[in-house]
This record gives structure tokens, sequence and C-alpha cells, in this order.
């Protein structure tokens, strides 16, 4: 599903600019400071209703001005949705026209978002990488956002039982976390198995071209947020003393992890920058390639700052398998990153230098 035309009024460093982009490849190269993470992100408000920078939107309305309204085309459905933020009212989200919630725009316009805090996934907060998958299975699964609202609500009101010693109360919670608790693992843990799949099957493409050593030694898995060997429901009444001491839930989905190991060691104690970025992108991108492969849903694929940190070998070995790729990808890179070699074998490929659209 992908964005055609692109119009930006009064967002981060633009005053009113109009981009016509394209279904296939296309790169944003400029100097630092010249708005390339903005444009990735006025596309990703698209998605979201959220930036992946700025957890206040205020923040990107631009400084002279008290409000920002973007603009974008769906050439292939017909889709026009609207997003306008002004400095004393909440965002305002249309899709032709008429009100859309946030959570349901992830689903109208998917994208993956790959930029300067995934690239150190193995390093991240757990809630991160939750974050993460949690957004790529809201895309994926229309049952995902009412399964997952439901159980957050029951943890908050097992966890406010608890916080006001109201222990007698919070046995009628259990069932309901628990219930709700593993339908939603059950989500989780099917989405990452098709990942892990996806994952070893590019790490299998890529080892005759044997780039990394740490290829071979490499571990990923699911932590469910609880021991593996016992039931939710078990768990809940397990640690119901623990629970009451520490006001809290101690453990659940809320607790879900992805573990990255190399040699059985933490990925994060291991990996050098340009690893850690070059396999992060492999995860997402593999997160990315589910939808396609497994729920037909051809999201957008962005990535800031393609090159920083990869040298020129593993730089290409990541274009070779976005080749593959006939998704829509915007890309962006301080300098025009690609060869004409390169550029010839991109699918429908337009560069977009940042300077000149803001002068044009
Ligand atoms: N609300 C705002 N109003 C005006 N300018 C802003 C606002 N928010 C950010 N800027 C400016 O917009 C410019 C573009 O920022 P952006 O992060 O998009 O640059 P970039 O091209 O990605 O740079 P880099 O290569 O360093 O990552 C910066 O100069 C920044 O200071
Ligand atoms: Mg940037």
């Amino acid at each position: 599903m992908p964005f055609t035309n692109l119009s930006i009024k009064h967002f981060r460093c633009f005053e009113d600019l109009q981009i016509e982009l394209s279904p296939g490849v296309n790169l944003f190269y400029g100097a630092n400071g010249s708005g390339k993470t903005s444009l990735l992100e006025s596309v990703y408000i698209f998605s979201s209703g959220k930036s992946f920078k700025s957890t206040n939107l205020k923040s990107l309305i631009n400084h002279n001005h008290n409000k920002f309204l973007l603009e974008i085309y769906d050439n292939s459905r017909g889709y026009i949705s609207t997003i306008k933020k002004s400095s004393d009212k909440p965002i305002s989200i249309k899709l032709n026209n008429k009100k859309i919630t946030t959570s349901n725009l992830v689903r109208e316009f998917p994208c993956t978002a790959i930029h300067n805090n995934t690239f150190s996934f193995a390093d991240a907060s757990p809630d991160f990488r939750r974050k993460i998958l949690d957004r790529s299975i809201f895309i994926a699964e229309e049952g995902y956002l009412k399964t997952w609202f439901s159980f957050y609500r029951s943890l908050k009101q097992r966890n406010n039982l608890l916080k006001n010693n109201r222990i007698s109360e919070v046995y009628a919670w259990d069932i309901k976390v628990s219930e709700e608790g593993d339908v939603l693992n059950n989500y989780r843990t099917s989405f990452f198995n098709k990942t892990l799949e996806e994952f070893n099957r590019t790490i299998e493409t890529l080892r005759p071209l044997s780039v990394f050593n740490f290829f071979d030694s490499i571990l990923i898995e699911f932590s469910k947020g609880w021991d593996n060997q016992k039931k939710l429901s078990e768990i809940l009444n397990d640690n119901k003393e623990k629970d009451i001491i520490r006001k809290t839930t101690t453990q659940g989905p809320h607790k879900a992890d992805i573990n990255f190991l190399i040699n059985k060691l933490d990925a994060r104690q291991i990996l050098s920058r340009g690893e850690q970025k070059f396999f992060s992108i492999l995860w997402c991108c593999s997160q990315h390639e589910v939808l396609k492969k497994h729920y037909n849903i051809k999201a957008t694929l962005l990535i800031d700052d393609i090159k920083s940190e990869l040298d020129d070998k593993t730089f290409n070995l990541l274009i070779e398998l976005l080749k593959a790729s006939d998704n829509q990808v915007i890309f962006s890179c301080i300098e025009n990153c690609f060869s004409s070699k390169i550029e010839h074998d991109f699918n429908n490929y337009k560069k977009f230098h940042v300077e000149q659209l803001i002068n044009k």
C-alpha cells in the first residue's frame, strides 16, 4: 500500500513541501540537519499517529507556526489521509475525510520503521523490543488490538488492587489476567516463530558470503515473561505472596522479551556497533517479510541513516537483501550512497536531494 503523494506544511524544518514518492525505492539524501529524518518521521506518523523520535507532538510543529498539516495520498486505493496538530489541541487524523483512531491507522497505512533507536535492538530495553513485536502483530492480526487492550486493562486492575492492599479481590482478576494473557502470548509466540524462521532463512543465504562470524553462533529466544514450564494461572497463584509484597504483578506477558545470544552470552556484550546495526535491521526486516509472506500485507519500509556505521562490504550486503523487496522502501543517507548499478537494479527508483527540495 504505497504512499504516493506527500504534502508537508509547517512540520519540523519544513515550510511547505510537496513530494511525489515512487511506489518502489526512494532515497532522501542531504547534509546533517537538512531534514531527512523529519521526512521519514512525517511518513511514519500516517502509520501510527506518533513520531518515532519525540513523545511530544508539539515539538514537531515548526517553530515559526502554531500548527502542522500533513497530507498523504495512496494512489492504489485512492485514499487520502490528513493529519493536523495545533499547539493547543490534540492531534486530528482523518482518512477520506472521516476521523480515524490511531490504533486503526496502523492497519490502514502499515509501516516498518528502522531508525536510530532500532539500530541497537539487542541493547534496547525489553519494553522497546516488545513494542516492535507488538506493532507488527497489530498490523498482521485483526483481533490483536482487542486482546492487547483487554489484557493490559485487567493487569492494571490487578495491580491497583495489589497497590491498595485489597487482596481478597485480587483472586477474581487472576482468571481474567491468565486467560487474556494466554491469548496474547499465543499471538506473540506465533509471530515470533515466523520471524525467526525468516531470519534464519536470510542468515542461510548470507552464510556462503561469510560476512560475520557471529552468524554461526547466534541464538534468538522468545521469553514469554514467566517460567516456561508453568501455566500463567499457576504462576499468578505461586507468586501471590511476592506480588503482595512488591504490590505489582511480577511475572506475565507484560515482561515478555526477545533474548539475543551469541555463544550463550548476551549479544549486546559481544557485537560491535556495525554488527549490532546490521543484525537489528535483519531482525526488523524479517518481521517485515513475515507481514508480506504470511499475511499478504505490503508495508512500507523506512530506514533512516542507512549507511551510518556500516562499511562498504556490509552496506552492499544489506542492499543485496533489500533489492529483493517489492514493497515500497524509503531510505535516508547523508550522501547519495547508491552507485548507478545499484540504482538500476532497484525497482522504480527515485532519489531526492533534500536541500534542493526545500529550495525549489
Ligand atoms: N519544530 C521544529 N521547528 C523548526 N526546526 C526544527 C524543528 N524540529 C527540528 N528542527 C530542525 O530541523 C532540522 C532537520 O532535522 P532532521 O533531524 O530531519 O535532520 P537530518 O537531515 O536527519 O540530519 P542528520 O543527518 O544529522 O540526521 C534540524 O536542523 C533541526 O534542528
Ligand atoms: Mg537524521
